[in-house]
């Protein structure tokens, strides 16, 4: 419970509407991932085991509870993006479905822009060939 007297730092998926947030984030999301020219290609036709995974790891990352530890270990989600040639462009182009999910699904202008500048960090860090 909030107590006036002692205020808790509240985390980005508090402020973003928890866990109904970030499961209408993915859905949004993964449509236009896959219509990607850039990055598309990358995925399963079976999509749905990837937003299940993303949906744990985003509740964590943006300072949720840690479902994804909890059933899959560290994180380690540069290692994870090894396998995946993933240029400057394909990053880009993550960031930009992202923009779009989180306009289609309505989020204030300013909480989508922190959201991205959130994951803007992981996305280019997990950048592993020159574009
Ligand atoms: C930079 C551009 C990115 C590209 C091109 C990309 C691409 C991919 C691909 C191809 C997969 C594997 C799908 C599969 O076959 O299972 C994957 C998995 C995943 N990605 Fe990304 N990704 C990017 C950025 C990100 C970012 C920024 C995050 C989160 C901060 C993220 C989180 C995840 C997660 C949680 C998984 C599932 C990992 C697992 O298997 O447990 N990705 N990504």
């Amino acid at each position: 419970m909030s107590d006036p007297r002692n205020p808790q730092p509240t985390t980005l998926y508090e402020m973003i509407g928890g866990a109904g947030t970030v499961r209408s984030m993915v859905e949004a999301f993964y449509p236009k991932v896959q219509s990607h020219p850039l990055i598309g290609p990358l995925f399963p036709d079976n999509i749905d085991p990837v937003k299940e995974k993303q949906y744990l790891f985003l509740t964590q990352f943006f300072g949720g509870p840690p479902l994804y530890s909890e059933q899959y270990g560290h994180p380690m989600m540069r290692a994870r993006h090894l396998p995946f040639e993933i240029t400057p462009q394909r990053a880009d182009a993550w960031l930009g479905c992202m923009k779009e999910a989180l306009a289609e699904i309505g989020m204030e202008a300013g909480l989508a822009e922190l959201v991205l500048q959130r994951l803007q960090g992981p996305a280019y860090h997990f950048v592993n060939k020159e574009g």
